[in-house]
């Protein structure tokens, strides 16, 4: 979809669609407005009447109004005009895109840039646009050989800005909004790809196709490459499947040459089974998104890489399959960490810690400025947490709050959890350094507990995403989250959030 931004008045628009907002009681904006005058009185008339009672996120698509130049007029109700919140404008925002996309125009106009919540800026509205439009027309259909669903119409919008305002920073805006979405997208459809086609091999293909488009440097390590450097918890975990782990280092350097990266580490189990701790059946196809850490580092990448954002960024993904067989690690088993410490694997379903801690360790190596780390990790998570935030887990405040604001500001919200040493007494192992189960209780910390093991030489932060990365039931697909939080957060680092 392209987007611009343009100035220009509702009546005159030859498009497909021109989009404004109404008001609950009938009151219509400035745009709604004028276009009521061109049509005779039309669309007042239809609010009066009741067809369209402005509540935020309600819509009415006329046709063919008499006196407008556009073939169809989108009304979107913003709600009470003195009241409009954050959420009535996003409600707005989707219930249009949900509309247009649907609709068989291939271009619209909107008119709602100039109207929204008091506090908000020009930048923020054209996000909200941008993001909702393309989460709406994301399509992932590739596999649907009999009768596939027809694409979207919609390939042009322009975002109308009143001339007398700043139109740089809605510009900027637009641009980031787009790179934003893009990753985002990317980030859905790695999470969405069949775990036989998404495979260790796949993603580190990829990574290296990303590498080629954007210039960045990329290292693929083998398994022979892990052994030579001691990773042998990220091993244990492997060993059981046949297809060979990848862990997959992608470096993006648009910041000062001596300036420290930014690291962000993904988990990349591309199918989970819970290996010889074998998780029950039901539902088991919904494994094949435990890669979702890993798509939305590589999807936070693209957007950085296609921003041009002046900061160095590190990407680390270590990925394997987690199977049960003749070779895969069983409960007792003892491995030795790329760190020296040793870990007891109580549970072989617990294995996205035990690919992350030699990630982690290997993450010192880029000498990092802080290291975030992003997991589908526990199911106590999704207990805690449901699908509405994150867990984040910090062993530095400021760090902490930089991503919980980021999460705000994006809309792609993270709860901060406890890191307390207390937890730390549930991971004592009888045979070695630790276990890596904590036991029935505070799963999701006791899980980041281990991280921190691993994470002491730097400032870092976790982000455990088993709520949040993908939806199941009817609607079952990758959210593409986090990669709105983790490009907020990147673009504030570089100071250019619009
Ligand atoms: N990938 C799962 C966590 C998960 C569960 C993600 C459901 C998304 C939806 C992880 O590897 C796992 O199996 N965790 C176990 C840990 C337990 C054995 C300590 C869990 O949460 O049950
Ligand atoms: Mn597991
Ligand atoms: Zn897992």
């Amino acid at each position: 979809m392209e987007f611009s931004i343009k100035s220009g008045s509702p009546d005159k628009q030859r498009v497909g669609c021109v989009v404004v907002g109404v008001f609950e009681n009938g009151k219509l904006s400035a745009s709604a407005e004028s276009l009521d005058k061109a049509a005779g009185g039309g669309i007042a008339e239809l609010c009066k009447r009741g067809d369209m009672d402005g509540k935020a996120g309600s819509v009415l698509l006329l046709q063919k109004l008499h006196g407008v130049s556009a073939d169809r007029v989108l009304l979107v109700g913003l709600g009470k005009e003195r009241e409009i919140s954050e959420k009535s404008y996003r409600d707005a925002c989707k219930a249009a895109a949900k509309s247009l996309v649907g609709s068989q125009s291939s271009e619209a106009v909107v008119f709602l840039i100039e109207t929204g919540p008091k506090k908000s800026s020009l930048a923020w509205r054209v996000r909200q646009w941008v993001l909702a439009l393309e989460e709406c027309a994301y399509r992932f259909d590739d596999f649907k050989h009999k009768n596939p669903p027809t694409p979207p119409k919609l390939n042009q919008v322009v975002l109308i800005v009143d001339p007398k305002n700043e139109h740089k920073e809605v510009e900027i805006a637009l641009q980031q909004a787009m790179a934003i979405a893009e990753g985002q997208s990317l980030t859905r459809t790695l999470g969405n790809l069949p775990g036989n086609i998404c495979t260790p091999t796949y993603l580190a293909e990829q990574a290296q196709k990303m590498a080629e488009t954007f210039e960045l440097k990329c290292q693929i390590l083998e398994e022979a490459d892990m052994a030579e450097l001691g990773m042998g918890s990220l091993l244990s975990v492997a060993k059981g499947s046949a297809q060979p782990p990848k862990l997959i280092a992608l470096s993006y350097r648009g910041g000062a040459k001596k300036s420290k990266p930014v690291v962000l580490v993904g988990k990349g189990i591309t199918f989970d089974s819970g290996g010889i701790s074998l998780k029950p059946g039901a539902d088991m196809d919904e494994m094949k998104f435990d890669m979702c850490g890993a798509a939305s580092v590589l999807g936070t990448m693209q957007a950085v890489a296609r921003m041009a954002l002046p900061i160095n960024l590190t990407v680390i993904v270590p990925t394997c399959e987690n199977m049960p067989s003749g070779r895969a690690s069983k409960p007792g088993d003892i491995v030795t960490s790329m760190s020296g410490q040793t870990i007891e694997i109580l549970n072989t379903d617990a294995e996205g810690r035990l690919i992350l801690c030699d990630a982690l360790t290997y993450a010192e190596r880029f000498d990092p400025e802080v290291v975030i780390d992003v997991a589908t990790l526990t199911g106590a998570c999704i207990v805690a947490l449901g699908a509405v935030a994150c867990g984040l887990f910090s062993n530095n405040d400021a760090l902490a709050k930089s991503l919980l604001d980021a999460g705000t500001e994006a809309h792609d919200r993270a709860w901060h959890m406890p890191l307390w040493d207390d937890y730390q007494e549930l991971l004592k192992s009888n045979f070695a350094d630790m276990a890596n189960i904590g036991g029935r209780y505070a799963g999701s910390i006791t899980a980041a507990c281990f991280l921190a093991r691993f994470t002491e030489k730097y400032t870092w932060a976790h982000l455990d995403i088993a709520g949040v990365s993908h939806k199941s039931g009817g609607e079952k697909g990758a959210t593409g989250r986090p990669v709105p939080l983790l490009t907020h957060y990147l673009i504030n680092k570089a100071g250019l959030l619009a």
